[in-house]
């Protein structure tokens, strides 16, 4: 998609609400650090990271959300975030799983976890199977640290992850059908 057309697209989805289950804290720890930074414009690469370190990725719903918080054109979002390498946008695959590697997950076995994951799905973080069925994605923490290791599973947090278990998740959301709101 060319870029004036994602942009389009972008200002048009006025309604678009950010990809957070009820519940969710990753938004209340993203507002509060908007707040710090004063919702200044100047500070959206500095929101970006963080989000991105919230939720593993930029949607359109969240950056939405940061072009309405911190009062910029969508398109100026949207630009930033395309233009800089280290943001990941949308990943592409019809269901996602994001691992959180922060400290407190790390230190309860989440990297096991993620190795169970890639040799499961025959991917590495940042990568969708050639199926596109599923998107692999790494977060640093989401915020979740009471319940670690934690894992997304289409947006829904899960708790206490152990590597069984993160793989009998992963069948039943590799079993679901298509879930459009991550
Ligand atoms: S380190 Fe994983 S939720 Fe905080």
């Amino acid at each position: 998609m060319l870029l004036t057309e994602a942009h389009r697209k972008l200002d048009r989805k006025k309604a678009a609400k950010p990809p957070v289950p009820a519940g969710d804290k990753r938004l209340v720890i993203l507002d509060t650090f908007m707040k710090r930074q004063q919702f200044r414009g100047d500070a959206l690469i500095e929101v970006l990271h963080k989000a991105q370190e919230l939720f593993g990725f930029l949607d359109d719903g969240l950056l939405l959300y940061v072009a309405k918080s911190l009062k910029l054109p969508p398109s100026r979002v949207y630009g930033v975030a395309t233009f800089y390498h280290f943001f990941t946008l949308k990943p592409q695959g019809e269901h996602t799983c994001v691992v959180c590697l922060g400290t407190a997950c790390y230190v309860k076995g989440a990297d096991k976890i993620m190795a169970a994951i890639e040799q499961r799905a025959g991917i590495k973080s940042g990568e969708t199977t050639p199926d596109n069925k599923l998107s692999l994605v790494t977060a640093r923490c989401i915020g979740a640290c009471g319940i670690a290791p934690a894992v997304v599973y289409d947006g829904a947090v899960a708790a206490k992850q152990t590597p069984a278990v993160a793989l009998q998740s992963l069948e039943k959301l590799l079993a679901a059908p298509c879930n459009s709101k991550t």
